[in-house]
C-alpha cells in the first residue's frame, strides 16, 4: 500500500471521510458516502417494484406482451398483484422524495447547463457551471417522476376494478386507463435514460451500490458538492 495513502482517523488527515450530509464517518479507504444504507434500501426497493410493474403492466397493456404474464403466474395473478406492487411502489417512492427533494430544487446555474447540453453529451464538464450534488438533468427527471407517479397512482385507483372502479362513470375509466398509459410510458422512458445515466458516468452505480464516490468522481462531476463536503470536514 502507498504509505501517502494510509488511512488517518483524524479529521482533516487524508483518508478522513466526510459524510455528504453532516455527520462525518471514518473508513478505510478516501471515499465519500454519498448515499446511507436507508437510502439504498429505499432507493432499490423502489427500482425493483418498478420493473415487476413495468413487467406486469406490459403483460396487461397489449396481448403481444400477455407472454410476460407467465412470470407473475399467469394473468389472473398478474391482474391481482399488479396493483398492489403499484401501491408499494408509489410508498417506497414518496419516502424517497422525502429523502432527496431538498438537494433537487433548481438554483441559477441549472438554466445554463441545460442551455450547454452540447457540453453534457460531449463530455466537456469543465464547461459546465459547478454542479451541486444533483445536475439539472436529475432534477429535472426528479420532478418528472413525482408527475408521473402521483398521475400512475390517482388513474391506478380509478382502474382497479375489484375495489374501486365502481365508483367512477365509464367515461372517467376510460380517460383514467389512457392516462395511466401515458405516465407509465413517460416513467419507462425517463428510468430508461435514469439507467444509462447511471452507467454512462463511472463509478455512479458505486453510489448507490456501496454507497460511496470517489474523491475523483465527486470533484469531476459534481464539483460544488465535492467543495461543501470537504469544507465540512
Ligand atoms: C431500475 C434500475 C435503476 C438503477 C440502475 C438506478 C440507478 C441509480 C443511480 C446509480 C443513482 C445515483 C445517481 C447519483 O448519485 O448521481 C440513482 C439515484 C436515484 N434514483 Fe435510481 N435507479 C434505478 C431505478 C430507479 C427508479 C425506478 C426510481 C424512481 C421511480 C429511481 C429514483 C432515483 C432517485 C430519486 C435518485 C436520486 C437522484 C435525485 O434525487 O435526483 N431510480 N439511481
Amino acid at each position: 500500500m502507498n504509505p501517502k495513502m494510509k488511512p488517518e482517523t483524524t479529521p482533516g488527515q487524508p483518508g478522513y471521510i466526510a459524510h455528504a450530509e453532516h455527520t462525518a464517518l471514518e473508513l478505510p479507504t478516501p471515499l465519500i458516502l454519498r448515499y446511507t444504507p436507508n437510502e439504498r434500501s429505499n432507493h432499490w426497493v423502489t427500482a425493483i417494484t418498478f420493473v415487476l410493474l413495468a413487467l406486469s403492466g406490459l403483460a396487461l397493456f397489449h396481448p403481444s406482451m400477455s407472454w410476460l404474464a407467465a412470470l407473475f403466474g399467469g394473468g389472473q395473478w398478474t391482474r391481482i398483484l399488479h396493483p398492489f406492487a403499484g401501491v408499494v411502489m408509489f410508498v417506497s417512492f414518496a419516502f424517497l422524495v422525502l429523502r432527496f427533494w431538498h438537494h433537487n430544487l433548481l438554483e441559477p446555474g441549472d438554466v445554463q447547463w441545460l442551455k450547454q447540453i452540447d457540453d453534457v453529451l460531449a463530455n466537456r464538464e469543465e464547461k459546465l457551471p459547478p454542479v451541486g450534488r444533483y445536475n439539472a438533468g436529475q432534477k429535472l427527471l426528479f420532478f418528472t417522476l413525482i408527475i408521473c407517479m402521483l398521475g400512475l397512482l390517482l388513474s391506478g385507483f380509478v382502474i382497479w376494478r375489484a375495489y374501486f372502479a365502481f365508483y367512477f362513470p365509464i367515461p372517467l375509466i376510460r380517460a383514467a386507463a389512457l392516462l395511466h398509459a401515458i405516465c407509465a410510458f413517460v416513467l419507462i422512458m425517463g428510468i430508461i435514460i435514469h439507467i444509462y445515466a447511471g452507467l454512462w458516468i463511472k463509478g455512479s452505480m458505486g453510489a448507490m451500490v456501496r454507497g460511496s464516490v470517489t474523491y475523483g468522481w465527486a470533484r469531476k462531476h459534481h464539483p460544488r458538492w465535492f467543495n461543501d463536503v470537504v469544507k465540512k470536514k
